[in-house]
């Protein structure tokens, strides 16, 4: 029999690969990217639930999903039960496959408010929170977090039993503290000791610092998880999720995207910003991906600047065209 993970009724591959959430970056644009490129579940960037309550234009556009980017979890925050509940309700309306609970943002605007990572200093807290979403919401919930505060205050086994005995469906887990913010080393020995626990059923993803081939592999040999997740590398490189998918089945290393792959995707990046976001929000907030898809490639400033300071889309078409004229011959090692 085929072996899967689910996640209340959502079927996903043997040891799927999850798009993490991440605010300004996983939207339907690069979402759309990523699904292309085998992310196998993704996240919506978190949402306020206090600003989707106040019918904040910005949090509510955060809702928008499409069916070709299936399954998708919406991701909410917050500190406070009852705005949790009634965020919860609105996100059932548009129907995404899951909601998933941000439980792990280190910043402190956040945290101050008693939500993100701040609930792991009080995890009845925590419970009552999810249990507000669980209440609000006839979807599947999920949450994302840290190991815990600090190094001395590692909470995130208490953590997960409590959040699987009030029916939370999966849990990533960053292995790193909030103290750490994303500094230093993430340990996911603390995720695989909470994957080993008996009483542990649900779905357990690891999270923190995957950023090639042979490092997933050997992460998914080493602490025994049920997939894992992953944020920064896929920035401006939508293509780790097949280098991976490809290096588990084969142990070989898929050659990188040439040129021509990596101006596709920065320009169909852009096209679908201009579509959701609007023509000029698209291409302003579209500027900070370029570095990212032309990383490492000579000589490449000049194209660059002309990319971050046009705009027009048509000229930005051009210079994609120039692009290609100018690097039709180039090897990309
Ligand atoms: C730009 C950025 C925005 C992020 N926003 C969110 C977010 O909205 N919700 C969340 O749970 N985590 C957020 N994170 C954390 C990531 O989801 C992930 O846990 C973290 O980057 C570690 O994974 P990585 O090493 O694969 O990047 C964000 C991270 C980055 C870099």
């Amino acid at each position: 029999m085929k072996k899967m993970v689910k996640i209340g009724n959502i079927e996903l591959p043997d040891f799927p690969l999850l798009l993490a959430p991440m605010e300004d970056v996983s939207d339907p644009p690069f979402r759309r990217l990523c699904k292309q490129h085998g992310a196998d579940l993704m996240y919506s960037e978190f949402i306020s639930s206090e600003g989707l309550i106040r019918d904040a234009m910005k949090s509510r556009m955060k809702l928008d999903i499409f069916d070709y980017e299936r399954p998708v979890g919406i991701q909410i925050f917050g500190g406070d039960e009852e705005a949790m509940e009634l965020s919860a309700k609105i996100v059932d309306t548009v129907q995404p496959d899951l909601v998933d609970i941000n439980f792990g943002c280190p910043v402190k605007k956040v945290v101050c408010k008693g939500a993100g990572a701040g609930v792991l200093k009080d995890v009845d807290l925590m419970v009552r929170l999810t249990k507000a979403v669980i209440k609000g919401t006839s979807l599947p919930v999920t949450v994302k977090t840290r190991l815990g505060w600090d190094e001395n205050s590692i909470n995130i086994d208490e953590v997960a039993e409590r959040l699987q005995d009030i029916g939370v469906q999966a849990l990533t887990i960053h292995a790193r503290t909030r103290a750490q913010m994303y500094k230093g080393h993430s340990d996911w020995s603390h995720i695989q000791r909470v994957k080993e626990n008996p009483r542990i059923t649900m779905p357990i993803f690891g999270n923190g610092d995957i950023d090639s081939p042979q490092k997933a592999l050997e992460y998914k040999n080493k602490y025994g998880l049920d997939g894992m997740m992953i944020g920064r590398a896929a920035i401006g490189y939508p293509w780790i999720f097949d280098e991976i998918k490809h290096y588990f089945k084969t142990g070989e290393l898929l050659p990188p995207p040439d040129m021509e792959a990596r101006i596709q995707a920065a320009q169909n990046h852009l096209t679908w910003s201009m579509e959701w976001k609007g023509e000029r929000v698209g291409i302003v907030e579209m500027r900070r991906h370029y570095t990212n898809y032309f990383k490492g490639i000579h000589n490449f400033k000049e194209y660059r600047q002309k990319l971050v300071t046009n705009d027009s889309a048509e000229e930005l078409m051009k210079i994609f065209d120039e692009i290609r004229d100018a690097y039709s011959d180039y090897q990309i090692v």
